[in-house]
């Protein structure tokens, strides 16, 4: 008999395990590799959050909360979307999940029946089609052209919606491009949500803080409060807070809909950590300043790796707003034959023979929907970006 359910089939395991895989083997083997391809910050949880967590210990704050978080924490998270984005939420309408991933599983799960349809920009995080086909629906990918910076066309939108469309994901900043939507930018994309009343609006903010040179990003319901009613606005702590082992996500919507979720949290995993709620707290409601002090350092990171990749040939790099990655197009280096002998037939050669010849692990676009292209994430210590980036440089003069 069958292992697995049908279910399992329609998915595939992490398109980045392979790559990383081959890293941990060549680095088994004593090879020097940098890997530039984890999704986390680099930065430490700051101290005032880990202290309170220990008090929560200490003080017995270890039992199961309310399904949806403590009320406490709902409370802030509340406050979090008034204070940054203007938007009220009462806090029963909010929920507490494991993780932001938490929040978009129960929110496709509880939502989706066989067939309904999911519209998703690519490039787009690995897991999106992923958990919209394990909750029986159909993702419906819509490309973003790096001459638009890798940015929806509101007349892309327009075009993708079908009457068996129930969702529309949208993330900002974007992981795996840092593409970030302004205020402006998604008033378009607005325009043509409220032509479809039946279409629900799922907005992944969860790279919210960070963004660079000043750029602000926006969120839907702020930009278009008649929106409110069918958007789901996730958030966490796991990138702004470097929290991610933490495993807190969490989102406002309205209460229909929050009920849903917290039905099938509840028969789930329950709340999250109550440890983790409680250093959660202290994150949202603690000084902020640790913030400000990780944007600057990403800011500086960026520059400096979209500045070295531009210089390396064959390589196109667009300067992103936001998050802690680049994704640049390895178009000009597709027909050509590296120095090791490989040949370069797209972006995953390109990146398996980047890290067998020069040892740097970065992962490639088409797992996140985008070939000819691949991610770093600057979210790794500044030498060793250089190194890696000065790698590259080498690769790619390599190419013949
Ligand atoms: C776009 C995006 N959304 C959600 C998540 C999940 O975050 P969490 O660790 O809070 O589940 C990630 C993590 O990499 C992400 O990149």
């Amino acid at each position: 008999m069958h292992l697995t359910a049908e279910r399992l089939d329609r998915i595939s395991p992490s398109q980045t395990i392979a790559i990383s895989t081959k890293a941990r083997k060549l680095k088994a083997e004593g090879r020097d590799i940098i890997s530039l391809s984890a999704g986390e910050p680099d930065f430490d949880t700051p101290q005032n959050v880990k202290d309170a967590a220990i008090r929560a210990i200490h003080k017995g704050e270890t039992k199961y909360t309310d399904v949806a978080g403590t009320m406490a924490l709902r409370k802030a998270v509340a406050a979090k979307f008034k204070t940054d984005s203007g938007i009220e939420y009462a806090p029963e309408e909010i929920i507490i999940s494991t993780g932001g991933k938490q929040v978009i599983f129960n929110a496709m799960v509880a939502t989706l029946n066989a067939g309904d349809e999911v519209i998703i920009p690519s490039p787009c995080w690995v897991s999106y089609p992923d958990i919209v086909a394990l909750a029986d629906g159909k993702p419906v990918i819509v490309p973003c052209g790096q001459n638009n910076g890798f940015k929806l066309r509101a007349e892309d939108l327009e075009a993708a919606i079908t009457p068996r469309t129930k969702w529309f994901m949208i993330n900002n900043p974007c992981n795996p491009t840092g593409a970030a939507y302004s205020a402006e930018e998604l008033r378009g994309i607005c325009d043509v949500l409220l032509r479809h009343p039946d279409v629900w609006i799922f907005t992944d903010d969860i790279y919210e803080k960070l963004a660079y040179d000043g750029f602000k990003p926006a969120t839907i319901v702020q930009v278009e409060p008649k929106l409110r009613d069918r958007t789901i606005t996730m958030n966490g702590c796991s990138k702004a807070y470097a929290m991610t082992g933490w495993r807190i996500g969490f989102a406002g919507a309205p209460l229909a809909m929050t009920k849903a979720m917290d039905k099938l949290q509840s028969q789930s995993t329950s709340n999250t950590s109550s440890i983790s709620q409680a250093a959660a707290l202290e994150g949202l409601t603690g000084p902020q300043d640790f913030i400000g002090e990780m944007v600057a350092v990403y800011k500086a990171r960026r520059d400096l790796v979209v500045e070295m990749l531009n210089k390396a040939p064959g390589i196109n790099c667009h300067k992103p707003e936001g998050a802690f990655y680049v994704f640049p197009s390895v178009h000009g280096c597709i027909g050509k034959t590296t120095a090791g002998g490989a040949t370069i037939t797209d972006d995953e050669s390109f990146v398996i023979a980047l890290l067998e010849e020069q040892g740097v692990a970065a992962v490639h676009g088409s797992a996140f929907m985008y070939p000819g292209h691949f991610r770093i994430s600057y979210a790794t210590d500044t030498d060793s970006l250089r190194e890696a980036c000065t790698r590259i440089q080498k690769f790619c003069e390599g190419l013949h």
